[in-house]
């Protein structure tokens, strides 16, 4: 198919040479007399032309003027403006102004056609790569909502698993009914008090729920003791948090809970269980679960003994800050009043 050349020229002969010339070599030519025809040619009809052949000195709008017009409409069609043979310096302009080639008048046969067919050239490819590079970035935007999507499918298959796990330990301890979930509404309220990152509530909410499912490998005489506990089934009740390391290690979408599940029962000044960590070497996770937990376990019945009523409680958190609690948190803690929500 004939490429189509848009030449726009005031004066006639001009005109009517170029398209001569072109229609010679095999082009559909369409000739304008002045910027406006040009604009309301491509208004009608942009898409079939492939090049404009433009020249500078027009009256009414000029065509360096248009030039600006064409190349916020119309970007991929190629300009080549006509200059007079003294006049490099606008012909220069016009290319700093977005023209693909400029040709001075008079115009020869030979050098009209090769710029012509140089440019058309040059846009075609430019246009396809200019496509090629906006599918590239829709490919990339669908495979990013894909990826997201993906994320957050595994997102609620975990937190769906880590809910049942929960259950499946409370189910063995009715005394601790209703404890995970509290545990993690209260932790997500200190969490969020301290500007914790979504990622990091994330983690910590999964973590409340399994921080006791260690608890699966200890026989419920044990659990739901009524008296007071052995010093040795103290030691096997200790064992949870190891238990309920190995139960979730093997797993990869529960790596991120196992600090919590581990080092739940550590204490702030080092006297916890099982690594003894003290102060900041426990993540800060862990010790605002340690202190959800404590304050929980505290103000809920349990086998062996009542709950503690609440000023106790909370005399209770206070009196072990820096001892088994971190103290900021428990400062942040005791004037936010999360136990009264
Ligand atoms: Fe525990």
């Amino acid at each position: 198919m004939a490429y189509h050349i848009a030449v726009t020229d005031d004066d006639a002969a001009i005109r009517k040479i170029l398209q001569i010339i072109l229609r010679k070599e095999g082009f559909e030519v369409s000739v304008c007399d002045s910027g406006n025809s040009l604009l309301d040619l491509l208004s009608l009809n942009a898409e079939d032309i492939d090049c404009i052949v433009l020249d500078i000195k027009m009256p009414g709008i000029s065509g360096l003027e248009l030039l600006g017009v064409l190349k916020s409409k119309y970007p991929y069609l190629p300009v080549i403006m006509l200059t007079a043979f003294t006049d490099l310096d606008t012909g220069m302009k016009a290319i700093r102004k977005g023209a693909e080639d400029y040709l001075s008048k008079p115009v020869r046969r030979s050098e009209l056609v090769s710029r012509v067919n140089d440019v058309i050239k040059k846009s075609k490819v430019k246009f396809a790569e200019s496509e090629k590079q906006q599918n590239n970035s829709q490919q990339q935007k669908i495979l990013e909502e894909q990826l997201d999507e993906a994320h957050h499918t595994i997102m609620r298959t975990t937190m769906a698993t880590i809910r049942a796990f929960s259950e499946t330990i409370e189910q063995k301890d009715p005394y601790t009914k209703g404890h995970c979930n509290r545990v993690c509404e209260l932790a997500l309220l200190l969490g969020k008090e301290i500007h914790l990152s979504e990622s990091d509530l994330t983690i910590l909410e999964g973590g409340c729920l399994l921080h006791d499912i260690g608890k699966i490998g200890i026989s419920e005489n044990i659990l739901n003791k009524p008296g007071k506990l052995t010093h040795s089934e103290y030691s096997i009740i200790k064992t949870h948090p190891e238990t309920g390391e190995k139960i979730l290690k093997h797993i990869d979408m529960f790596t991120p809970y196992i600090p919590i599940v581990r080092n739940h029962h550590e204490r702030y000044d080092g006297m916890g269980y099982p690594d003894g960590l003290a102060g900041d070497r426990i993540p800060l996770l862990v010790r605002i679960v340690t202190l959800a937990d404590a304050f929980d376990a505290m103000t809920s019945d349990r086998a062996y003994r009542k709950s503690l009523d609440l000023d106790t409680a909370l005399l209770e958190i206070v009196q072990n800050k820096n001892k088994q609690f971190d103290p900021e948190l428990v400062e942040v803690f005791i004037n936010s009043k999360f136990y009264e929500k």
